[in-house]
């Protein structure tokens, strides 16, 4: 590994920083903020935090000293000119123009959505191509040990061919409809159609104001359909996935930390049919804990080597599903 790079975090919230306060979190995410992976990495130098918020840059310096604190890029002096890679974990509303404040970056993890709209996802990642700045996107399955050997073949050894899906998620399509449509791409391949769906327009509810949850279906190039059905977080919360396949069925469900396959067997009261065994699941380990690590660890290794198609989490692959969650969003705000 090269020397490890000055490191900024621009916007110094929940994600940033303050879910490492829950201690249920803890037990399953060690990792669960930017600020527990830059405290530990040894690719970063976590020089500075910038937020407008002064009780922000109080918990930045005195809960988890950082050298230099600013309510902007220009109030953290020379500093400014050395970072090299900023996290960007502000909401999606203030991305723009955060990028001018750091001369000298080579790449940003930046949060999703990319953009409140796909427009504005594009202006910003302009911005990145213009100046050369590498962008690895916190869609954080990307990065998950578990999920990425299913997207790598073990999915097709349990289930053989899915043959129906559904995906649950709430708290706002732009919000976690992007995680959910983000990772039926990974472990399904490309979209290549949607429809709303649903006798009623779902319901507005989340942290992106006025961000709906539609009912939708996803055809995916490979000829399946992925039932997205919204789920109001108020009651519980879920981001979860079922896949049937012709072999077995998949539950990744409990936001990614409960997988379940349950195997094929024979028919338990029909003689010469089959069944999938869902009384019988058998628990897969989930590694959701360790994937934000592994986020700056696939960054890291890409700087080394100067080597963009590394990525994980890349731009091109994060602005389809940008593109996709905005066409979805603009079709329900145009049903009413
Ligand atoms: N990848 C994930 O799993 C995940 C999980 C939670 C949140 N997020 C995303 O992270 C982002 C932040 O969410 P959050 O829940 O931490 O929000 P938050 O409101 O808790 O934190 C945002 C912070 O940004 C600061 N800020 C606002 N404008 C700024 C600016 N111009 N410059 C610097 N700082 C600024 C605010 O003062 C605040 O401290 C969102 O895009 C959200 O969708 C991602």
């Amino acid at each position: 590994m090269t020397a490890p790079y000055a490191a900024a975090i621009v916007g110094f919230g929940k994600m940033a920083q303050g879910y490492a306060e829950d201690p249920a979190m803890a037990r399953h995410f060690p990792y669960a903020t930017h600020a527990q992976v830059l405290r530990d990495h040894p690719g970063f130098d976590w020089r500075a935090v910038v937020d407008p918020s002064v009780d922000a840059l109080a918990a930045a310096r005195d809960g988890w000293n950082v050298p230099h604190v600013g309510t902007d890029a220009d109030a953290l002096g020379p500093t400014r000119e050395k970072i090299e890679v900023a996290v960007l974990a502000t909401g999606p509303d203030a991305r723009l123009g955060l990028l001018d404040q750091f001369p000298r970056l080579k790449a940003v993890i930046v949060e999703k959505p990319l953009g409140r709209t796909a427009d504005d996802a594009h202006a910003f990642l302009a911005e990145c191509r213009e100046r050369g700045i590498m962008v690895q996107v916190n869609l954080w399955r990307r990065a998950d040990e578990r999920f990425r050997e299913l997207a790598e073949g073990r999915l097709a050894s349990l289930l053989g061919e899915v043959q129906a899906a559904t995906c649950y998620y709430g708290n706002g399509l732009t919000n976690n409809g992007t995680h959910m449509i983000d990772f039926v791409r990974m472990l399904l391949g490309e979209v290549s159609d949607w429809h709303l769906s649903g006798a009623n327009a779902g319901f507005i509810e989340g942290p992106i104001a006025g961000d709906s949850n539609p009912h939708f279906l996803l055809q995916m190039a490979s000829g399946v359909e992925v039932a997205f059905q919204p789920l109001r977080f108020g009651h519980y919360r879920e981001c979860g996935l079922t896949l049937w396949g012709t072999d077995g069925k998949l539950d990744i469900l409990l936001e990614g930390l409960g997988i379940s396959f349950f195997p094929k067997a024979a028919h338990r009261a029909m003689s010469g049919e089959s069944e999938i065994a869902v009384d019988r699941p058998a628990p897969i380990d989930a590694t959701c804990g360790q994937a934000l690590y592994r986020m700056y660890d696939n960054l890291a290794d890409c700087l080394d080597c100067g080597d963009e198609a590394g990525l994980w989490s890349d731009a091109k692959s994060a602005m389809k599903t940008t593109a996709i969650v905005d066409a979805i969003r603009m079709a329900d705000a145009a049903r009413g």
